[in-house]
């Protein structure tokens, strides 16, 4: 096969053959085909996009360059969760207890953060012991006890999208929806779930910036879904703001646990009872979303599913004690109040400065090879549309770093105080295997 052929193919908005994507999709994986070819690649799809057949080929290609998980002797139904990334997106750790206590099993790939974005296994490791290393039989053992198990994603895992997603991320070729579509669901399907929930974020901290877009990539991905027989469902929501109060690793771990045990900020709570009630629709526990909605609401409200993301966290080495404990185990050198200057109603200039706000505090990764402080991050006192006097505190900020001024700064440029309110929508839509 000839790159040079297959490139002005896809210039000419010609479609590819499976054929072609294949060797294309397995030439870049064993180094033959160079990044920079892999480039004009990328961009070329960028202008032109992909059909659905080609959308399939690709994923497929890219499933195939690695490992595949089987749940053979796991009891019961299977559900997966994804969300593209937000800013305080703790939901992971709150919907996958609600959805266990229903009976279904949550098995789940998690990544790590990167720059402003948190990763669900950065927050666990709060825990100390905690891993997401486990074999394919403790992932099963952990499954038919606990009824939830989390695994980190591991290189063997998809790796042709490990090397596109590094390649995309330095050449403005991320925010493509069949490039998206394929890199997230091809991470999905390598672990057979009954079903997945996929949180798309729409927003100026997102890559999808306005709704048609959102909705033509959520369509996208339901249809891959629909080709490898899976029943998808897809929120569209908002991240013009972060998710919750708290933004950082052991902060977020303390927010589940309280939103877990009654006592979570409302936006959190919404976003976590209706992607939990989409599961529970999908795997016929409840016929209608409002029904399930008002069921999960009553175990926070009970409590009675608390002890699972406890329970899961123990039966991967994690000693939970550390966020039953918050204050005695996440000491920072510094705590520091940020003030409202004015009067008026909140709202923040943007949830992604917060995020890189709270990675220069030490809660984030600006490469991959940093470490992080569990305990840095930030409280938000206030949260959008409340209205805040002069002198209130806004914010908390935790560190163990000096730039101390540096940060003060920061935090203030990203208070807005407006004179009127501009309520927004958290959840935007919602789409099922039945809209495509
Ligand atoms: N998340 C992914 O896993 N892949 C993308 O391309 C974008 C977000």
């Amino acid at each position: 096969m000839n790159f040079a052929n297959i490139i002005d193919k896809k210039k000419n908005n010609k479609e590819l053959t499976a054929e072609e994507i294949y060797w294309t999709v397995n030439s870049f994986v064993n180094n033959s085909l160079k990044d920079y070819q892999m480039s004009a690649f990328n961009m070329a799809v960028w202008f032109n996009g992909m059909t659905p057949t080609e959308i399939a080929s690709f994923t497929q290609a890219m499933i195939d360059s690695g490992i595949t998980y089987n749940l053979d002797g796991v009891d019961g139904l299977k559900a997966d969760k994804h969300s593209t990334g937000g800013v305080g997106d703790k939901t992971s750790l709150i919907f996958s207890p609600l959805v266990a206590k229903f009976g279904i099993k949550v098995a789940k790939l998690s990544g790590r953060g990167l720059g402003q974005t948190g990763g669900t296994i950065d927050k666990l490791e709060s825990c100390p012991g905690w891993t997401g290393e486990i074999s394919e039989t403790r992932f099963k053992e952990i499954l038919n006890t606990v009824g939830i198990s989390i695994m980190s994603q591991s290189s063997e895992i998809v790796p042709a999208d490990k090397k596109l997603y590094a390649l995309r991320d330095v050449t403005g070729t991320v925010d493509s929806i069949p490039l998206i579509a394929s890199s997230i669901m091809s991470k999905k399907l390598v672990i057979p779930a009954d079903s997945i929930i996929l949180d798309v974020k729409m927003g100026s901290g997102a890559f999808m910036k306005d709704l048609d877009n959102a909705i033509a990539l959520s369509k996208s991905m339901i249809t891959i879904g629909k080709e490898h027989k899976r029943n998808v469902s897809v929120m569209i929501t908002n991240m013009d703001k972060p998710l919750g109060r708290a933004i950082g690793n052991a902060i977020e771990v303390k927010e589940a646990w309280d939103t877990l045990n009654g006592n979570g900020p409302e936006d959190l709570i919404e976003l976590c009872v209706t992607a939990a009630g989409l599961t529970l629709v999908q795997n016929n526990v409840f016929k209608d979303l409002e029904t399930a909605k008002v069921e999960l609401n009553k175990v926070l409200q009970d409590k009675s599913a608390a002890h699972l993301l406890k329970d899961f966290i123990e039966a991967q080495n994690g000693d939970f004690n550390v966020i039953l404990d918050y204050e005695n185990n996440f000491k920072t050198k510094y705590t520091i109040q940020i003030l409202a200057q004015n009067d008026g109603y909140l709202s923040f200039a943007s949830a992604d400065q917060l995020g890189y706000l709270s990675m220069h505090l030490g809660a984030g990764r600006a490469t991959k090879e940093e470490s992080i402080d569990f305990a840095a991050g930030i409280y938000l006192n206030k949260t959008s549309n409340e209205f805040v006097k002069k002198g209130d505190v806004i914010m908390t900020l935790y560190t163990n770093r000096e730039d101390i001024d540096n940060f003060k700064q920061k935090a203030q440029e990203l208070i807005v105080l407006n004179k009127e309110l501009h309520q927004e929508e958290l959840i935007l839509k919602l789409l099922t295997n039945e809209d495509v």
